[in-house]
């Protein structure tokens, strides 16, 4: 065996995501000491926390606790600059600089990049008046998408079924909807077919694969009611076979990276890919700039690598010298349990009564969103509150170990959709 040396880390991030990701570093020989900034109740249990404001903070501490790899969950802080400043102190870090991470905050910058790189994507146009993009839609017609180019926490797109609906929600990004996320706007054309989300892992030249997973946005089964964050997820996605994996990053990935890289910004971290599978193959809808949030819940459950020495050979540019990360060959399920009125209004504080880590049954993980301790309880914290991760041979045992835990959970105000993953069952 090749000799591990160990890492101190630091996850940046407090979510279900990172919950995930703080799993999988302590089930890595490599990892050293786990921190974590800010964390949450749930994360304090097992790691120390501590919360650092700003990124000059992070490369403080981790000279002061020898951390030699910073791990970012969400893209607000990739957006921000923290890989830049804590590069620049010398650690390394897993995730992209603010330049590179414009492949999330910038849709037109996206796009500029799919036209440079010749990468498969819907038909568009940019704008930065509310007058040209109504005369567009005018050309164009109906069914018509209509995105505000910035971070707008998820919210910034509308498919629009008639040109009247393009037109206000057009006129609602001009009028500061979004702030300045909408001062730009993307016209895009309606893409059809089954939406997956793809995962790529790079140092900013070699790609490796790292799973697909599909999720449900809306928040009443038979994907009815208004749209959310996700209620659920699971991986693998099967109508993402080996074939359309290769073509996907042959196509689209690896352009990608390679044009950043010539842009001069190379892409370290994970490149999340939303793509619709569509009659004329696979076209990229969205880059994220950081895994998802559900969906690194069931990629990580399906992962029994050292996670820790993978995204540090990211980090450090020696992708390349590592075998390429296998997931396992089964399936992973993620149940999101929501507080009853998300993704509206909600009332914070209801108390959730957990059954013990120790006591559920093996391949069960319960992970926290947005909890807090209080009194020796649990308490509900937010809209999507804990995720119920299960994996076993195939999705269908997967479901019923997630299902299983989810009933054994006391929570009447919280509430979770019954029928994840049908689409993949119905196969
Ligand atoms: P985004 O915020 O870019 O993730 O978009 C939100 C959702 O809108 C996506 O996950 C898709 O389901 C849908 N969407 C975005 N762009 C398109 C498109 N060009 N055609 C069809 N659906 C789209
Ligand atoms: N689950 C979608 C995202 O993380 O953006």
């Amino acid at each position: 065996m090749r000799h591990t040396h160990k890492h101190n880390i630091l996850l940046i991030g407090s979510g279900g995501r990172e919950h995930a990701m703080l799993r999988a570093l302590k089930n890595s020989p490599s990892a050293g000491e786990i921190f974590c900034s800010p964390g949450s109740d749930a994360i304090a249990r097992e790691v120390t926390c501590t919360t650092l404001a700003t990124a000059r903070d992070a490369a403080a501490f981790c000279r002061e606790h020898q951390v030699h790899l910073v791990m970012i969950g969400p893209e607000q802080p990739l957006v921000d600059g923290w890989a830049d400043v804590l590069r620049a102190a010398g650690v390394a870090v897993f995730g992209p600089s603010a330049k590179a991470a414009q492949v999330e905050a910038s849709k037109d910058f996206t796009k500029r990049l799919c036209d440079r790189a010749g990468i498969p994507t819907a038909r568009y146009a940019t704008f930065h008046d509310a007058l040209s993009a109504r005369a567009y839609v005018n050309t164009v017609g109906a069914p018509v998408v209509i995105k505000a180019d910035g971070l707008a926490a998820g919210k910034g797109v509308t498919i629009a079924q008639t040109t009247a609906e393009a037109e206000d929600a057009i006129d609602a990004c001009f009028a500061g909807a979004f702030g300045a996320a909408g001062h730009t706007v993307v016209v895009e054309e309606f893409l059809q077919g089954e939406e997956i989300s793809f995962f790529a892992l790079s140092d900013g030249k070699s790609v490796v694969a790292f799973g697909s997973a599909q999720d449900h946005k809306r928040a009443f089964d038979g994907d009815t009611g208004p749209n959310t964050g996700g209620m659920g997820t699971y991986s693998p996605a099967p109508v993402f076979t080996p074939e359309l994996e290769a073509q996907s990053l042959r196509e689209i990935i690896i352009p990608a990276i390679d044009g950043l890289a010539r842009d001069g910004a190379p892409y370290i971290g994970v490149l999340f890919a939303g793509l619709m599978l569509t009659a004329s193959g696979p076209k990229l809808i969205e880059f994220n700039c950081r895994f998802g949030d559900p969906e690194t819940q069931v990629l990580l459950a399906r992962y029994q690598g050292d996670f820790a020495a993978l995204c540090l050979a990211c980090a450090t540019g020696h992708l390349h010298e590592i075998p390429a990360p296998k997931l396992e060959n089964n399936a992973a399920i993620c149940i999101v349990m929501a507080t009853r009125g998300y993704p509206s209004h909600y009332e914070a504080g209801s108390f959730i009564g957990l059954p013990a880590d120790e006591t559920l049954p093996q391949h069960v993980q319960i992970l926290h969103a947005g909890t807090k301790r209080a009194n020796d309880q649990w308490q509900a914290h937010g809209g999507r509150v804990l995720n119920i991760v299960a994996s076993a041979a195939n999705l269908e045992a997967a479901r019923m170990r997630a299902y299983d835990s989810v009933a054994q959970i006391d929570w009447p105000e919280g509430f979770y959709r019954r029928d994840i993953g049908w689409r993949a069952l119905k196969q």
